[in-house]
């Protein structure tokens, strides 16, 4: 299977990026391909909602932003598998995850039927997260509308210890990851 990671941090070492490599450790194990993209690192403009990009309706993977996405359409339409992974930002996704998301109204949403995503996310509040299961709602909902199967998601506080020194959270992002 190919599978795309969406690391949507702006720390490219931190905890949501610990729990990421586990899962993918975990993912690369089982032989999967693995295509890892630092969405903080990408140039990619905020939508117009212009819909130059639709035709009839559809979209065309055309924008009129020229820029990182422009491969982006390509990556994303090539993957099985999609795993976001970021931190809860205000009880949401952070900026780096929405600006590409809402570009995504430029795809065919055809081009995601059947394909999986996964879930993977830090916070600092306490347990049970609010915000985790909101984002949690927000991908489930995208899911359903996409026609993609949401195979499962992973919340971790790192309020008491990084994520990298909590070997539970670890170990369960691994399995997670081993058996995509
Ligand atoms: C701008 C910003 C907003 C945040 N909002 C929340 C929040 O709503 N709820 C929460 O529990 N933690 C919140 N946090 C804490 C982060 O989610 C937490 O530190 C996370 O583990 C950081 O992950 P990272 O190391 O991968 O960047 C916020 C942090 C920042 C910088």
């Amino acid at each position: 299977m190919k599978i795309l990671t969406l690391l949507g941090s702006p720390k490219k070492d931190g905890n949501t990026a610990a729990l990421l490599k586990a899962f993918t450790d975990g993912a690369a194990s089982k032989g999967h391909e693995v295509e890892a993209v630092w969405l903080h690192e990408k140039d990619i403009t905020p939508c117009n909602g212009c819909r130059f990009c639709k035709v009839d309706g559809v979209g065309t993977s055309k924008c009129v932003h020229d820029d990182d996405m422009t491969e982006l359409y390509g990556t994303l339409k090539d993957a099985d598998v999609i795993v976001h992974a970021f931190p809860v930002y205000w009880w949401s996704m952070p900026a780096q995850t929405k600006v590409m998301m809402d570009r995504i109204y430029a795809m065919d949403y055809s081009l995601f039927n059947g394909k999986a995503m996964y879930f993977l996310t830090t916070y600092n509040g306490a347990d049970p997260n609010s915000g985790a299961a909101l984002c949690e709602n927000t991908l489930k909902e995208i899911c359903d509308y996409l026609g993609m199967d949401f195979k499962g998601s992973l919340a971790v506080s790192a309020r008491a210890n990084p994520v990298k020194e909590n070997k539970e959270a670890l170990d369960r992002a691994y399995r997670m990851g081993t058996k995509v």
